[in-house]
């Protein structure tokens, strides 16, 4: 039995405990062993929800149980989700983690921490929802030199965009769909304004390059000024308004930005509609691959997370190397190339 502890039963944590459960017997198949959960912490209480049995709020009694090898922090915010990942590991305790706030900002460190453990420290939820791009970058595309990723990496506002495009609707009302559909932030602030795809772009730059790409360095601009003015000739030209997450290399210079963008008819990412979201790469050798699933929502996001359980099951919790140094990328300025 590979006991875990979920940290948060929101949208994501609720999602997790359901795939656990639910497809048991597929995670058995690649983990070679039933993956039970043993504790959810979270401060709220769940009456008359099965979870009450296992619900605890003290953290403590998770860090105290020895039969507890993983810990899924799925609570979201950088505080208290830093403490706890930190305590886990420290304790030998491998943690996933949907969070990309604490990724963004502390991955390499939480890495270096993991590793001096020999804990794992997975991510794969934090960026991209169900789709496996972070597993793809580490584990499947290491025979190429990336030079350009080009995503769309919030499905919220990929599907607010797609819904102001779609039906005559003001910014408003979709972000409350969205919202209400379970897509958006706590504070929908990090989906409108960019913040969001650019801790993605950040993780994924930084993944990438194999050193730290602070977020804090990358241009990033929002949907909040789209019109419907602008959704209109956006409509009559025919090119679709996307918020874009890209980075670049060119002549040993790394750029990176979010911001949004009309689509001409070739561009790969232009039928990306809804909460979907898409992550285009370009390697030497491989040329381009492209990434498609759904970006947010409770299932698809604990679809990815749980398989970063698995692959820690399988691995008996043993550290599992990610190449992303403290070292810091220069990025270079954006106004000087072409997106
Ligand atoms: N709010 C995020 C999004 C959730 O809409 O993409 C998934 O990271």
């Amino acid at each position: 039995m590979f006991n875990v502890a979920v940290l948060g039963y929101g949208t994501v944590g609720s999602g997790v405990v359901k795939v656990i459960n639910d497809n048991n017997q597929v995670l058995k198949k690649f983990s070679g062993e039933e993956i039970n959960v043993k504790y959810v912490l979270d401060l709220r209480d769940f009456p008359g929800d099965p979870v009450e049995k296992i619900l605890v709020h003290d953290y403590e009694a998770i860090l105290a149980d020895d039969d507890v090898k993983c810990v899924v922090e799925v609570m979201g915010g950088v505080e208290p989700a830093n403490k706890f990942v930190r305590q886990a590991i420290e304790k030998g305790k491998s943690v996933c983690t949907s969070n990309k706030e604490l990724v963004a900002r502390y991955g390499a460190e939480i890495l270096q921490l993991a590793k001096d453990n020999n804990v794992a420290f997975l991510f794969e939820a934090s960026v991209g929802g169900g789709i496996p791009v972070i597993r793809s970058i580490n584990e499947s595309l290491t025979a190429d030199n990336f030079d350009s990723i080009a995503g769309i990496l919030n499905g919220t506002t990929n599907y607010m965009l797609t819904k102001m495009s779609n039906e005559d609707l003001t910014f408003d009302e979709v972000l409350k769909d969205a919202q209400d559909k379970g897509y958006a932030e706590r504070n929908p602030e990090a989906d409108v304004e960019g913040y969001d795809a650019c801790r993605k772009i950040a993780i994924l730059t930084s993944l990438i390059c194999g050193q730290q790409v602070d977020f804090e360095d990358i241009s990033t601009e929002g949907i909040t000024g789209i019109t419907k003015q602008d959704i209109y000739y956006s409509k009559k030209l025919g090119l679709p308004i996307k918020l874009l997450g890209l980075m670049k290399k060119e002549n040993d210079k790394v750029y990176a930005m979010v911001a949004p963008f009309m689509l001409e008819n070739d561009h790969c990412l232009r039928n990306v509609d809804g909460v979907y979201n898409a992550v285009s790469l370009h390697g030497d050798m491989l040329g381009d691959v492209m990434l498609y699933g759904q970006g947010a929502g409770s299932l698809p996001t604990a679809s990815a997370v749980v398989s970063d359980v698995v692959e820690i099951a399988k691995n008996n919790s043993k550290n599992i190397p990610i190449k992303w140094a403290k070292e810091k990328v220069a990025l270079g300025d954006i106004t000087t190339f072409k997106a």
